[in-house]
């Protein structure tokens, strides 16, 4: 895995070196239990070789529908919510420009809120545009991608009539149950199939992810290629020495057991704003269950120095936080030697912002440090498909073996349930009422 690296310097006057080594024999034993699907969740370990065993009429797939799709619009709007759209987005803006897509069609998303002024707006948005839709979800009963998919459904037939809304319209869903596949049968929409055996917030290596990002004009077979060499690197051996995702979830696993409750997030570039958020739900539905997990929380620095900043250097001491950095930034832009007058920062002329940014970076580690943050560091090397696969990968073999070092199951989120089924009673769902 050549694209990302892992250091926890900066965190070892908490967790030392003997700490990490003991947690070796464990780390072994649930490596094994997750490779031989011995451990909670096996029925959900599909995402663990998706990168090998992607079948090519998958991809081929993928890519025939994105040509269908991307010839003909120049708005795509992305319906799903958790798992179901985060890795797309996250994907997405990791590669596009800070003001849009210029690649492809313009993206927009809808269904992960239950706003009636976004999806006005959003409607509005369209009129005048050529429109695809693809609707996302594995399960078929969110309800707030149903709700969404019924606006823009209903939007899409008056705009293009019921057979011209039907080569518009991709149902990216399980193979075989929900109603959700019974739509996309009975209308003869575009479909893709979700794997059984992957889980939302797992799915982002999948048609759930990648079709999006195809549109979006990705190179998702190099995705992949970066999501198979961290499966190899990560596969191959669990050592900590050189498996760093394990070391990264044994450091969190220890920093957590002395009280570090919380993971702040810390990105300083902006394309990494949605990666924090996939994170977040990757890292907290995994993890925070059975009265437990830490909670995954993130900044975007150096905006949130001067707002968070304080707390983090001087609240409640219950952080640490893991920086994620990209090494090579896609252009370096020149602080220009300026048009005179005294602005003070004629002492940077000549410099790129990223050289700023990264003594930002520094002083922040070392400021947080000495106000007993530890930190630890998630290094890209570059704003690349192949960098964002790896980082895919990363996360989730790390978050995988983070629950199973807290012996929870990672793959699963029985919590969300109970606000659904207060919403159902009180929306009076047939089959909840009798709950009142
Ligand atoms: O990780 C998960 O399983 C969840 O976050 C789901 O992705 C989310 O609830 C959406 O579910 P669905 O795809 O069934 O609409």
């Amino acid at each position: 895995m050549d694209d990302i690296t892992f250091n926890d310097d900066n965190a070892k006057s908490f967790v030392s070196d003997k700490e990490i080594a003991a947690l070796q024999p464990e780390i072994d034993r649930l490596h094994v239990d997750l490779e031989q699907g011995q451990g909670a969740g096996s029925d959900c370990l599909g995402w663990l070789h998706l990168p090998s065993e992607t079948p090519a009429t998958t991809m081929d797939a993928i890519e025939s529908t994105r040509r269908k799709v991307s010839g003909q619009c120049n708005a795509f709007v992305c319906i799903g919510i958790g798992g179901s759209f985060l890795g797309a987005r996250a994907g997405i803006s990791f590669l596009s420009s800070a003001f849009g897509n210029s690649r492809g069609p313009e993206i927009f998303y809808a269904g992960q809120n239950l706003d009636s002024d976004y999806h006005s707006d959003l409607l509005e948005r369209l009129v005048e545009r050529d429109v695809c839709i693809n609707v996302i979800s594995k399960s078929g009963t969110s309800t707030e991608p149903s709700i969404a998919f019924r606006l823009l459904r209903d939007f899409m037939i008056k705009k293009y009539g019921k057979e011209g809304s039907r080569e518009r319209i991709v149902v990216t869903t399980d193979a075989k149950d929900g109603p959700l596949k019974r739509l996309a049968d009975e209308e003869g929409y575009l479909s893709l199939v979700i794997p059984d055996n992957v889980g939302g917030r797992y799915s982002v290596l999948t048609p759930v992810g990648l079709f999006p990002m195809a549109v979006a004009g990705i190179d998702i077979r190099a995705v992949m290629e970066g999501a198979l060499k961290a499966e190899k690197a990560l596969s191959d051996s669990a050592d900590l020495s050189k498996n760093s995702a394990y070391r990264y979830a044994a450091n969190r696993h220890l920093l957590f057991r002395k009280g570090k409750t919380i993971e702040l997030f810390a990105a300083f570039q902006p394309s990494l704003e949605h990666i924090s958020e996939w994170w977040k739900q990757l890292a907290g539905e995994s993890g925070g269950k059975e009265g437990g997990g830490i909670f995954p929380a993130s900044v975007q620095y150096t905006a949130d120095l001067h707002s968070l900043g304080q707390w983090v250097q001087e609240g409640n001491r219950i952080l640490f936080e893991t920086f994620l950095w990209v090494e090579n930034p896609t252009r370096r832009l020149k602080i220009p030697e300026g048009a005179g007058g005294e602005d003070g920062v004629g002492y940077l002329a000549g410099k790129t912002l990223d050289f700023v940014s990264e003594k930002a970076y520094k002083g922040a580690v070392a400021a947080h440090l000495e106000g007993e943050v530890p930190s630890l560091a998630v290094t890209l090397k570059e704003r690349s498909a192949q960098s964002l696969g790896q980082l895919f990968y990363f996360f989730e073999r790390a978050v995988a073996m983070a629950g199973y070092l807290s012996k929870v199951n990672p793959f699963d989120q029985p919590g969300v349930e109970s606000y659904k089924r207060n919403m159902f009673t009180l929306l009076k769902k047939p089959g909840y009422e009798k709950d009142e």
